[in-house]
């Protein structure tokens, strides 16, 4: 994850390939203690900088140091026993030699003693901490939603997983008994075709039911964007942004597999991802186009019914299921994104048909890669306004943009995530 700058499901996934590991409660296993080591690696690099004494953590060899913040992740705050503590001693040992490990071996014994000195700690500092997230995010977040609803936010659970049954490949009961006798347990959401899981036997995406194609893994925030973009059978539809294609699948579903859709991204590695996609679920009338969406040329010559954009963004709404982000982005990041957004968003403009619309969602919750990209773009382009964005789940949007939506993982179970509606005339 450091070395690749990957997200931790991928990361795993390549490190089980190319170690042969094939054992999938090993890496169920792995995957868990790699998570919470990463949802809490402030925390944990404070502790074992105080273990350490003045050389701290950020010279140890990347090994070395990751094995301190699993092995302070499961002292401090895991259910690991004595014994279990003492076996993962001795496999580091094994792994990174005796030489390696020996002057770190007294802060083993300290760091399940240490605590944070709180009181010493600067306001922002200690909620940094203690809600495990970035010093500078948690002061972003106090001055836009204020400090009490910006620590609901900070210290919202992993929300749940949810599931949407793919339609094309037949009705939600058929669908539902099938992932029920597979273990599956799941609740109405009040989204059409979209459950949430409430229990699973096994990981959904290995099983066979999910390989043909009878549902995908899907946010419930993000199976809202595709509602509020509701193509109709026969329309042309332009997919801006569109790899691996969870968001096509659902546009196909919508139209009933009948119409066009162009689905443009600019990485040729995600773009087969899109297409095993689009081959998984059944999915006959989407044609993928490789282009940067930033440059007017791209764009495949079309005047589409509906535009729906879903760019690159920081990602904040995402945080819960994908910690590494969290230790990933800088406050400049989210400048630089929405720098990217509003150029994206601004050449989808020409390619939308009279009385057609432009749908616009990220999975982050700053103000300026949502409210302000979409402000500005209806600041250039006067012939599109925005309307309700509708099923409504979420709160309105900010800066008096009561037709978009908000969804919070503290208020609404899911990713963070921002959705608006923007109609040409
Ligand atoms: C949030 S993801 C899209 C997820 C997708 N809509 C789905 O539902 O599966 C953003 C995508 O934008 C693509 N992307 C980033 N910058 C781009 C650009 N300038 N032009 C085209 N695609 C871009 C990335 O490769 C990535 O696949």
């Amino acid at each position: 994850m450091e070395l690749k700058r990957m997200n931790g499901r991928s990361a795993l996934r390549r490190t089980a390939e190319q170690l042969w590991i094939r054992d999938g409660a090993a890496l169920r296993h792995a995957f868990r203690l790699v998570m919470e080591a990463t949802r809490r690696r402030n925390a944990l690099d404070h502790i074992i900088t105080m273990a350490l004494g003045e050389d701290g953590i950020e010279d140890l060899f990347l090994g070395k140091k990751n094995f301190l913040r699993i092995y302070a992740s499961e002292a401090i705050y895991g259910d690991s026993t004595y014994q279990e503590l003492v076996e993962m001693e001795d496999l580091a040992r094994e792994i990174l030699g005796r030489r390696e490990f020996g002057p770190v071996e007294e802060a083993l014994v300290l760091i399940p003693r240490l605590e944070i000195g709180w009181e010493e700690l600067p306001r922002d500092e200690a909620t940094a901490l203690r809600t495990f997230h970035p010093a500078w995010y948690v002061k972003y977040c106090v001055e836009l939603f204020g400090e009490e609803e910006a620590i609901r936010l900070l210290e919202a659970p992993v929300p749940p997983s949810y599931v949407r049954l793919n339609a094309l490949k037949g009705e939600d009961e058929g669908l539902l008994g099938r992932l029920r006798g597979e273990g599956v347990e799941l609740e109405e959401t009040g989204l059409a075709h979209v459950y949430r899981v409430l229990d699973q036997a096994s990981p959904l995406t290995l099983l066979e039911i999910h390989r043909m194609g009878l549902f995908t893994v899907q946010d419930k925030a993000s199976a809202l964007a595709g509602l509020i973009a509701a193509p109709a059978p026969g329309m042309t539809v332009l997919d801006v942004c569109a790899a691996p294609g969870i968001k096509t699948g659902h546009l196909s579903e919508m139209m009933g597999g009948e119409g066009r859709i162009f689905s443009m991204d600019f990485s040729e590695r995600r773009l087969e991802s899109w297409k095993s996609e689009m081959e998984r679920l059944g999915v006959g009338n989407a044609t993928p186009v490789l282009g940067d969406a930033k440059r007017r040329g791209a764009f495949p010559d079309v005047e589409a019914d509906l535009v729906l954009v879903d760019p690159p963004c920081t990602g904040t709404g995402t945080f819960g299921r994908a910690p590494s982000g969290k230790w990933r982005i800088t406050k400049r990041s989210i400048g630089r994104m929405a720098g990217i957004q509003e150029r994206i968003l601004d050449k989808c403009a020409n390619h939308v048909a009279a009385g057609g619309a432009i749908v616009y969602s990220t999975c982050s919750v700053t103000v300026e890669e949502n409210e302000w990209v979409v402000e500005n773009f209806l600041g250039a382009h006067p012939e599109f306004s925005m309307v309700e964005a509708s099923p409504r789940l979420g709160l309105p949007g900010l800066l008096g943009q009561d037709g978009a939506q908000r969804l919070y993982p503290h208020l609404h179970g899911c990713n963070g995530f921002y959705v608006a509606r923007l109609e040409r005339e």
